[in-house]
């Protein structure tokens, strides 16, 4: 039998403060139907100086290790996907490796390519496995970032932050991955970018939307040419992206999954035969479909929408979103991902829900991670926005959370809960 190789369990860890996004629009004079409605957003969550990537990291991975009884010694690869990192040169794993004594046999590093870094580790420690180089041992994969635009900036509304850690091994009981179906697409584009220094990301929103919608194209038929190859998927009476049970997208905010999906219609309906002699706007119509939308993809986003967007980590979190609402009924059924990480890059791969996924999703309680925040009012939020990054309020993390205590000589030091 081939060997399964997957996602075995997950974990999140959020900030412990988020604002309600109404009640920013009405502090931005803006209608709040915009942020609610034209972006699909309900809460935001608001990073302080001692939320760093590295404590959030270390506290979804330690909050994995725990809940689902991780043998932490079969580790022997530890990947923290990240774009928002606090070092040129040591990485957010080395911190996670010291705060959790993981083992010193293991490999580590961080990959960095905006929101793809996450899937960029995940593949890496996958492909590790089934290429049977990790000799039978985990891999641990961290997802963990801040998206900061700033103040009074069009993309505030679409910031967040927050950590998912991914338990990667050949007992996938949350999802089985179709190792070698994988999809990708790459360009030099100039769609968001954070030159080194600088704590606010700059980004050309309109035309981020774009290179995304255009990713995606590229990523999902190279996906789909292997697919159908492999007759995972076929041409017939649905169209080949109707065939998985649920489809989830990167997210910076939710009302892009619905674009996202679209947009995947679109590249099926322009290759389908039965759709050939449809006009543009018929064919437009067909993509746009809300049953489609709500069948395959509106479950997965109600985790995003009161976080935010988390880069590497929000692809991730509409899977917790999907798994917390959907995975028993999911089991045995394909699913589809997508990731897209600006600059830019973009990976469409799919895999099969896990007979245990549910057993393994009610022990993350992600529910419960998110019920313990505290909702602060917009003034607040602004006054944590304006602190210095380099010196965090003295808060004693939660039990079981890490947060940064001090910099002191440029070393940073963490504090466990
Ligand atoms: P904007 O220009 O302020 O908003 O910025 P808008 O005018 O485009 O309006 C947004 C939506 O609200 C529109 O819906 C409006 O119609 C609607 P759409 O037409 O697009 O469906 N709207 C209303 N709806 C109801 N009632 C109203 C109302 N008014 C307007 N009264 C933008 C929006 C997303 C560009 C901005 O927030 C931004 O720049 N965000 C950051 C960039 C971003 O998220 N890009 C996404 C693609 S790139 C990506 O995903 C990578 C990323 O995650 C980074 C990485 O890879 O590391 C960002």
């Amino acid at each position: 039998m081939k060997k399964q190789v997957g996602i075995e369990a997950l974990a999140i860890a959020v900030p412990r403060k988020y604002v309600d996004i109404a009640e920013l629009a009405q502090a931005r004079g803006v209608d709040p139907a915009k942020y609610t409605s034209g972006l699909g957003a309900k809460e935001m969550a608001v990073a302080d100086p001692g939320e760093d990537s590295v404590a959030l990291a270390a506290s979804a991975a330690a909050r994995l290790i725990q809940e689902q009884g991780v043998d932490t010694s079969r580790i022997g690869m530890l990947v923290v996907g990240t774009e928002t990192g606090v070092d040129h040169a040591k990485p957010v794993a080395s911190h996670v490796q010291g705060l959790l004594k993981l083992p010193r046999t293991m490999r580590s590093f961080d990959a960095q390519h905006a929101c793809y870094g996450g899937t960029a580790g995940l593949m890496a420690a996958s492909e590790w496995i089934a290429s049977g180089a990790g000799a039978g041992r985990t891999a641990l994969v961290i997802c963990s970032d801040i998206a900061r635009y700033g103040l009074n900036t069009a993309g505030e509304p679409t910031q967040g932050g927050g950590a998912v850690a991914l338990l990667v091994s050949e007992q996938p009981d949350l999802l089985a991955l179709d190792i070698g179906l994988n999809g990708a697409s790459t360009q030099d584009v100039y769609d968001f970018w954070r030159p080194s220094g600088r704590r606010e990301a700059l980004v050309d929103g309109h035309y981020s939307i774009g290179c995304y919608l255009d990713a995606l194209s590229g990523a999902y038929r190279g996906w789909r040419e292997r697919a159908l190859a492999h007759e995972v998927v076929r041409w017939g009476d649905t169209l080949p992206s109707e065939q998985l049970a649920r489809i989830l997208y990167h997210v910076p905010f939710c009302k892009m999954a619905r674009k996202a999906h679209t947009q995947l219609r679109q590249c099926d309906l322009e290759a389908s035969a039965a759709t050939q002699n449809a006009t543009p706007a018929e064919r437009e119509e067909l993509a746009k479909s809300t049953a489609s939308y709500e069948a395959q993809v509106a479950s997965s986003l109600t985790l995003n929408a009161r976080i935010g967007n988390v880069y590497t980590a929000s692809l991730y979190l509409a899977l917790a979103g999907l798994m917390n609402a959907e995975a028993a009924a999911l089991a045995g059924k394909r699913i589809g991902l997508l990731s897209y990480g600006s600059g830019c890059c973009s990976e469409f791969y799919s895999g099969v829900v896990g007979a245990n996924a549910a057993q393994r999703i009610a022990k993350a309680n992600v529910e419960g991670v998110l019920a313990r925040r505290e909702r602060i009012s917009v003034a607040e939020y602004e006054r944590i926005m304006n602190l210095a990054s380099d010196a965090p309020e003295q808060l004693a993390p939660a039990p079981g959370e890490f947060r940064l205590k001090e910099i002191r000589e440029h070393r940073r030091a963490y504090v466990a809960g």
